[in-house]
Order: structure tokens, then sequence, then C-alpha cells
């Protein structure tokens, strides 16, 4: 799934945008082609802004019109030359990025050459442009769609081999067998007695989404599988609207058994429980880890270091945000739990709005 970002100038291309707008969007989800990056907030950083606006596409369109190269303020100096241009600084991002680039051409206009450009965004001459033409519109349109089409997104992940994977779902089950065994766990006990199985996870061992959510209900204990509740079902709903299924994922908890009543889990249980969930993280190795609820997302935004580790769950969710761990890069994305939303229609708005950011990695 390619997500689109169309970068242009408004005086220069505003009438060719509308419409190359509306056909991507006949092709591809509205919610994948951006155009303008509004809502950066008083105080904010919007280089900061834009360069993340722009992290998130797979493909960034660069509309260039006649007036494009030499659009002027109004004490005559050349736009581009600006270093607070949006239009400069979103191509600079692009590029220093790696973004596939694909500079559009509309009105008659040229391809600026190298030496017009200023430094940072001079590599976009070299990039093989696309003429949309007046009269050929909509052929020009279908190969630009083509070509969109055959950009793989950035964090979809490879697929391994039948014998990689059996490895993986041999180290998982030997993370069961060590949990199973754990008499030491501080839910041990309340776990034997009350005939219930600890709930280490369920999906694909090689996924690039993995859930974390709090901790397995009675439901789950039973059963010892994860999100089989009311929660599963919120679950399965959102997966359903990024056309997931939930073998297609990796869903697990903070706490692998369930807690003796519905309670918050406490530092012993987390801090018990936690390193069988890295565990399982550094088996299956996905792009990107969406937690479910407040719990899980301070736990890992502390464990990976990520800046805002300090943030609240409303201010945080539906964030994109990156972190490296041994294996490579990880992206991270708080959601609202589940269980939150059943009863308030417009927090379930809002987690399936920010479901809509693992579009990224499928
Ligand atoms: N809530 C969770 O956090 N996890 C489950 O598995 C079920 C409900």
């Amino acid at each position: 799934m390619s997500r689109i970002f169309i970068n242009y100038r408004r005086q220069d291309s505003e009438g060719y945008v509308g419409r190359l707008y509306d056909h991507l969007t006949l092709h591809f989800e509205r919610n994948d082609v951006f155009m303008d990056v509004d809502d950066i907030k008083p105080g904010a950083d919007f280089v900061k802004t834009l360069e993340d606006a722009v992290s998130g596409c797979d493909v960034f369109i660069a509309v260039i019109g006649p007036q494009w190269i030499h659009s002027a303020n109004d004490d005559g100096t050349r736009r581009l030359d600006d270093w607070n241009n949006f239009v400069r600084i979103e191509i600079a991002s692009a590029i220093r990025m790696n973004k596939v680039v694909i500079p559009v051409l509309v009105g008659r206009a040229r391809m600026p050459a190298h030496k017009d450009l200023p430094e940072d965004i001079a590599a976009l001459a070299r990039r093989n442009a696309f003429e949309l033409s007046h009269q050929r519109f909509g052929a020009d349109m279908m190969n630009l769609v083509e070509a969109i089409r055959a950009v793989p997104s950035s964090f979809a992940k490879p697929p391994i081999d039948a014998t990689a994977l059996r490895e993986k779902e041999a180290a998982l089950k030997q993370v069961r067998l060590d949990l199973v065994g754990a008499t030491d766990s501080p839910l041990y006990q309340f776990r034997t007695e009350n005939r219930l199985f600890p709930v280490l996870g369920e999906g694909s061992a090689n996924a690039n989404i993995m859930f974390i959510g709090e901790a397995p209900g009675k439901a789950e204990a039973q059963q010892g599988r994860p999100f089989i509740g009311p929660s599963g079902e919120i679950l399965a709903e959102m997966l359903k609207s990024i056309s997931l299924k939930r073998e297609d994922v990796y869903i697990t908890n903070l706490l692998l058994d369930r807690p003796s009543e519905d309670r918050d889990p406490t530092l012993e249980e987390i801090a018990f429980y936690t390193p069988f969930v890295d565990r399982i993280i550094d088996i299956i190795q996905p792009s990107v880890i969406a937690t479910l609820g407040r719990f899980a997302m301070e736990y890992l935004l502390k464990r990976l270091g990520v800046t805002e580790k300090k943030g609240k769950i409303s201010e945080l969710h539906g964030k994109l945000m990156k972190a490296t761990l041994p294996y490579g890069e990880i992206h991270v994305v708080p959601l609202y739990h589940p269980a939150a939303v059943l009863y308030s229609p417009t927090q379930k708005e809002m987690l399936k709005t920010d479901f809509q950011k693992l579009k990224l990695f499928i």
C-alpha cells in the first residue's frame, strides 16, 4: 500500500493539483493521499512538522508548473532560495529520506536544471519526470498511477523462507515453555490455583505489525489466547478496517498471565513479564509495534528511549515514533486500548483513524 505526498506551489499549479488529487483518490484511498500539511500548532517546529509528514509517505510527487522555478516573493527574491520555503523543505526532506520522488510537469513546464536549484534539492534534476498534459490527462494519469503502484511500501517486510519461519515458531514455543515453568512469577499461584493458562500471544511469527495490550482477561486466561472477549471484537473490527486479519499480525500483552482481579498491572508484574515480551519482539522483529493502552505505551517508549516518553496517551495516540533495536529500525504507534472505546463512539472513531497509520506497514 503506497502513501502519496503531493508537493506543489499554489500560485503555480493549483488547478492541475486539484485534478491530480481527484484522480489519485479514485485509485488510492483518500487517506493515503496527502497534499497540504495543515494544523501546524503555534510554537511547533514547522521544519520538523513537514519532515514528519514527508516521512510517512512512500511516493513523493513534486508538481512543477511554469512558474515553479521563478516564483518570487514581494521583494523579488526567489522563493526557492528561502531556507524556510515549504516546497523546498519538503523536497529536501524527501530526497534526504530516499523517498521515491517523481517530478510531475504540468502546464508545459520544463524540468529545472541542476544549476538552477538550491544545493539541498539539486538532486531533483536527476529524477525522471512525468508529464501531465491537458489534452491527454486521463492517459497520463493512468501511467502515473501504475508507476506509483509499482513502488513497494517502504516499511513492508520481505517474506522469509519456510525454514526461517519454523525457527521463529520454535523460538516462540521455547518462550512459552519458559513462561509455563516460571514458578517465580508473581501470578503463578493465581494461575495454577484457578486452572488458567498463560497467554503468550497469537499470530504470525514473522508479523510486520505487533500489538501489545495490557493483560489477559478471564476469557483469555481460560483459553490461553489474547483478545478474545469484547476487546478482541473491537480489535478484530479495527483490523478489518485496514483489511487485516488476526493471523496477519502478532498480538500479545504486557503481562502474560491474568492478574488476580481486573486491576492495573503492578510494577513487580511488569518487571517480571517484560523480559518475556522483549524476547517475543526480538524473535518476530516487527517493523511497528502498536501499543494498546497506557501501560504498554509507557513501557515501550521508555524501553526504546523515545523522547516523547513522558507524554500522555491522549497526546500521543496515533503518532508514529521511530526508535532502534539491535535488529534494526522500529516504529511505535500508541493506540487507545479497545476496552476504553467500548462505550465511546468518539474514541472508537479516533482509534479507527489511528489504525490507518498501520497501513504503512502492510
Ligand atoms: N485486554 C488486554 O489488554 N488483553 C487481552 O488479551 C484482553 C483484554
